[in-house]
């Protein structure tokens, strides 16, 4: 059910996102996608990429996930239910790892942890995250959709510590680029490692 609601909301929503985010990717990518909620990204990028394995908290969202991926018999995807914490290492070493919206539901200090630890199972990041807002609606907006949130007190500590770009220059990344998207408050952070 919580599946079924997401791609009816907010998947929909990030559907042009999701593309600009696929067509940063390369046609040999094998890609981690970190807390990838319904699948919806992978599931679009499936044909354009050489596997993609999805990893995610919610048990409800990764049956969804799975089931999608069956039904649609896509065979270069997976998905698996897991905490991401700071010993999260996968077995395999990935050509990116993709993020969309993730680091600001996270405690800081673990989004820190998380985001340094890529360095060791990837060669590239593309990350879709939340950006400092530009006016006083657009910062309204962002509050009204974050304020009914369980995670509200790590998004206020991800603005305070400077959005995603104070998190990728705390972990002392370099961002190759910042792509905006139709979303103002959402942008594309490009990583090499
Ligand atoms: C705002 S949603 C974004 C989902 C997805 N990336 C998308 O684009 O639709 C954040 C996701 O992070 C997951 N999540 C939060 N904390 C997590 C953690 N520590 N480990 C794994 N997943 C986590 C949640 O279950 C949720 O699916």
């Amino acid at each position: 059910m919580k599946g079924w609601i997401k791609s009816h909301t907010s998947d929909r929503y990030l559907i042009p996102i999701r593309e600009q985010m696929i067509n940063m990717l390369d046609p040999d990518a094998r890609v981690i996608d970190l807390g990838c909620g319904s699948g919806d990204f992978f599931i679009r990028a499936h044909s354009k990429i050489e596997s993609g394995f999805g990893v995610d908290g919610s048990k409800s969202f990764i049956k969804y996930a799975q089931n999608r991926t069956k039904n649609l018999n896509i065979t270069n995807l997976a998905f698996k239910h897991r905490m991401i914490d700071q010993h999260f290492k996968p077995k395999a070493d990935f050509t990116h790892a993709t993020a969309c919206l993730f680091f600001h539901v996270l405690p800081q200090e673990l989004a820190v942890q998380i985001l340094k630890s890529t360095t060791t199972y990837s060669d590239r990041l593309i990350i879709c995250a939340f950006a400092p807002p530009e006016n006083r609606k657009q910062r309204f907006l962002m509050w009204l959709d974050q304020r009914f949130t369980s995670h509200y007190r790590h998004y206020r500590e991800y603005c305070q510590n400077g959005y995603m770009e104070g998190l990728i220059k705390k972990c002392q990344l370099h961002i190759d680029d910042i792509a905006d998207t139709f979303d103002p408050t959402i942008k594309i952070y490009s990583v090499k490692l």
